[in-house]
């Protein structure tokens, strides 16, 4: 029988009997692997026995790894990567020619849209972005050119919400394989493959590592997929490969994925709610907030609403600069998903990959700020937000 998501977090893949007893699982730092025959060794290059050939293309440790997130994904594989960019552009260069078309929403980290814009736009691939919020959109823009639909959700930085199972269905009815960036979500909260997507990204730098001392990658699909992304995207083209210690980072930062969700969520709720309450505050944008455009999708969609908010102050840029300096416990950083919380400045930050008109075009604020509400006592995030806001209230006046 299937065990339960925690479950195989901790255990999956790894039974201490044929490791000596050794409860965590081993680490294992070699770059190749001695064959006991060159008849053996042929015969794992060519793909007719098992083994492992050299690190680059797969290594016991973060093989535990890749099998572990693929079973929290609900996928049959999965590939550890060197970061998310790594992860991204893998897929990418495995799926894309010349000549095709990736459908992406209008919303992207900015790396990825930097990426896609000046990367993939330059080998003779179409990026067309298409608000993939509404599915009729995606109805009339998608063609047999479209070889790839694109996007996040919850996205970075907005917070928009992607109907999953809806944009699947129209992008598989058009023979088109459905690519989703599920950095914000975890598999705690959404499981993109059940709700029919094909390949789910991630950047496992933020949540699944979850104390901010790695940078990784990771992506699930089928085991024809993955096996692709592997000896194409990932070998032969990006070289973008997981270091095993990395690995085994991210195998501890998994065990206690469940827990610290259920941690972030319940502090984001209330910091949330917290904020849409204060003078200084014009909008808060959080999936849980009854007032969340689209609480509803959220509510069908996630049994978590995650712990990114996105909010901007009444005063604006300058306002929103102000707060962020006054902030003493909350720490003004890039990256998310860590115990502590962290804010930072899409416009001159994250998404400063986008020019000032595409950041308009494309639904990014640049007063919007972005919080990742970490694991601290809520009490204490709320004072510290409290004094910067009531500070840069009383400074304007
Ligand atoms: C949603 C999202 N996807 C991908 C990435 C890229 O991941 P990495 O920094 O691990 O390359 C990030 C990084 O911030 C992200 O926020």
């Amino acid at each position: 029988m299937t065990k339960g998501f925690a479950t195989r977090a901790i255990h999956l893949g790894h039974d201490p009997r044929d490791h000596q007893g050794a409860l965590t699982p081993p680490l294992h730092l070699s770059s190749t692997f001695a064959f006991d025959s060159v008849e053996q060794g042929s015969a794992i290059f060519a793909g007719e026995a098992q083994g492992h050939v050299y690190s680059r293309i797969s290594n016991p440790t973060t093989d535990l790894l890749e099998r572990r997130v693929a079973a929290l994904e609900g996928a049959e594989a999965g590939l550890a990567l060197a970061s998310g960019m790594g992860a991204i552009t893998s897929v990418m260069w495995t799926l894309l020619q010349p000549g095709d078309e990736v459908i992406c929403d209008e919303t992207l980290y900015g790396c990825t849209f930097a990426f896609f814009q000046h990367g993939l736009a330059r080998f003779g691939i179409t990026i067309t972005h298409v608000d993939l919020t509404d599915p009729e959109a995606l109805a009339a823009a998608i063609s047999p050119r479209t070889r790839v639909v694109y996007f996040e959700t919850p996205a970075n930085p907005n917070m928009r919400l992607v109907d999953i199972a809806g944009i699947s269905a129209i992008a598989h009815k058009a023979g088109a394989t459905v690519v989703v960036d599920n950095t914000y979500a975890t598999p705690v909260l959404t499981r993109p493959i059940e709700l029919g997507a094909d390949v789910v990204v991630h950047s496992a730098t933020k949540y699944m590592g979850g104390h901010g001392d790695l940078v990784a990658g990771i992506a699930v699909g089928t085991a024809e997929m993955m096996a692709q992304v592997r000896l194409v995207g990932m070998k032969d083209m990006t070289g973008s490969v997981m270091a095993p210690f990395t690995a085994m980072l991210v195998l501890r930062g998994l065990k206690t994925l469940k827990l610290r969700m259920q941690a972030h969520c319940a502090n984001a709720l209330a910091v949330a709610e917290w904020l849409e309450t204060h003078p200084a505050v014009a909008r808060v944008d959080y999936p849980g907030l009854k007032s969340f455009p689209q609480h509803a999708l959220a509510a069908r969609q996630m049994p978590g609403f995650g712990a990114m908010i996105a909010f901007e102050l009444k005063g604006g840029l300058e306002a929103g600069r102000a707060m962020m300096n006054r902030l003493d416990l909350i720490r003004r950083a890039v990256s998310l998903g860590d115990a502590e919380s962290l804010i930072q400045h899409p416009a001159s930050m994250t998404h400063s990959t986008y020019t000032p008109e595409e950041r308009a075009r494309h639904g990014i604020a640049e007063g919007l700020v972005r919080l990742s509400v970490g694991l601290e006592e809520v009490e204490d995030l709320l004072a510290d937000l409290g004094q910067a806001l009531d500070n840069t209230l009383a400074a304007a006046a």
